[in-house]
């Protein structure tokens, strides 16, 4: 018997970019599967339902009230039908829709009413994919588990204007489609959680979550150290949002500014060796973040009293050595020691996402949360971030966040995680 074809629910919105629709309807029948679509009214303005339904080979489902698609297939069945359901192009307008939960047509009413992958390729002016609003839609999107694909950085149809917001090409949505769809080892796109109903409490209910956060200082002498810049913003905004979905947490944190977040259990230390102490004081946990920027080296025999400058001897000889890798150290506990989801960071200047993959394999962690800390990103110390998120099944573009939306977004992802872990055994 032959396999039943994938079926894709395209939503089209209304933007310029509903033109390359017709290509990716195209390349998905091409590669088997069944598409049908939804026009906004505003895609209409765009690209014409006749062309739309040429290509699908079926009718093009435009209103929520029509009698005739009520009574024969409504919005409910629509949603239920498909095997995912693809938003593209996503306008800003679209996506506010989307995070505050409206359904004021079919598209919306398709997109609220759905049990299936939601996969969102957003198109727009780059000052309005800039806007915080935008970026606060997409954080909630990501957090309620939507993926997003693109936008890409280009020339925009408005003359003189480039920068990230031109919709993903019709062959990249279509390897995300397929990679969550039939999930392959190199897949572009994680398979995203499933929406489930919201559970009875928080999604993190019960759960122990331990975070390494700021930078460790490293003694030479009682009075002086080697440091780094890591401000903590990143690794407190995280316990932070583990807390707020109702996670117990166990912060452990070198000398940083930021407040201590509320109902998280924080534990102060300084150095490297303190700071693998505490953690391995505070297992077993569910999940284990490492945000601390941990130093690399430690002076190899701190001077019990501050090193004095005599005036005669010559200036002092510091000898390095390495100091315990945490996140290594905790990711190869042994069964009922390690927790179920390690996440490392890796902050590199360049090849990311290169060193990133290998870095998820040499410290044995599940996932890695990897940026690009070129000085002139601004993140080191900033309030915003661009990360990507790689897993075992491949890496996902995050938009560019504030540290508390991809706090949110990477809480919502593990508390998902762990809800699938749990229902796999
Ligand atoms: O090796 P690198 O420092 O780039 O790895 C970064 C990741 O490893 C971060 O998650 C960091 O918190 C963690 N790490 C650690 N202990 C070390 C060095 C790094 O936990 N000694």
């Amino acid at each position: 018997m032959s396999e039943r074809k994938k079926r894709i629910l395209l939503v089209i919105g209304g933007g310029i970019a509903a033109y390359k629709c017709l290509e990716l309807i195209r390349r998905a029948r091409e590669r088997g599967y069944a598409v049908r679509a939804v026009m906004t009214k505003a895609a209409a303005e765009f690209v014409t339902p006749l062309s739309v339904g040429a290509l699908t080979g079926d009718r093009v489902f435009q209103d929520l009230f029509s009698l005739d698609d009520e009574r024969e297939i409504g919005h409910i069945q629509l949603s239920r039908e498909a095997d995912m359901i693809v938003v593209a192009p996503a306008t800003a307008d679209l996506m506010a829709k989307m995070a505050g939960g409206h359904a004021d047509d079919l598209a919306t009413a398709v997109l609220l009413a759905t049990d299936k992958p939601v996969l969102v390729a957003p198109a727009m002016n780059p000052y309005m994919w800039r806007h915080p609003a935008t970026q606060r839609n997409a954080a909630t999107l990501l957090a309620d588990g939507v993926a997003l694909i693109g936008p890409n950085v280009g020339e925009m149809a408005e003359r003189n204007e480039a920068g990230p917001g031109r919709m993903a090409e019709p062959h990249e949505i279509l390897a995300a489609i397929e990679a969550r769809l039939a999930p392959a080892p190199t897949g572009l796109l994680a398979p995203p959680p499933l929406i489930t109903p919201p559970a009875a409490g928080l999604p993190l209910a019960g759960r122990h979550v331990i975070v390494t956060s700021g930078p460790t200082h490293e003694p030479i002498d009682p009075v002086r150290y080697i440091a780094n810049r890591s401000s903590g913003k990143q690794g407190h905004a995280i316990a932070a949002a583990a807390a707020a979905l109702g996670a117990r947490v166990t912060l452990v944190s070198g000398p940083t500014g930021q407040p201590d977040p509320r109902g998280v259990d924080v534990i102060r230390i300084e150095a490297a060796r303190d700071m693998l102490a505490a953690v391995k004081a505070a297992l077993p946990a569910d999940c284990a973040i490492f945000a601390a920027a941990v130093a690399d080296w430690r002076v190899a025999s701190a001077s019990d009293e501050k090193i004095k400058k005599d005036g005669k001897s010559s200036a002092p000889r510091l000898e390095l050595i390495e100091n315990p890798d945490i996140l290594k150290t905790i990711a190869h506990e042994g069964p009922g020691r390690r927790p179920s989801l390690v996440i490392g960071f890796a902050a590199e200047t360049e090849n990311v996402l290169t060193h990133a993959q290998r870095k998820r394999k040499s410290k044995g962690c599940d996932w890695i949360v990897a940026n690009d800390v070129s000085p002139e990103t601004g993140i080191m110390g900033g309030d915003r971030n661009t990360v990507h998120l790689v897993t075992a099944d491949g890496v996902e573009d995050w938009p560019e966040m504030d540290k508390g939306a991809v706090a949110e977004a990477l809480m919502a992802r593990a508390a998902a995680h762990l809800r699938t872990m749990t229902a796999d055994v």
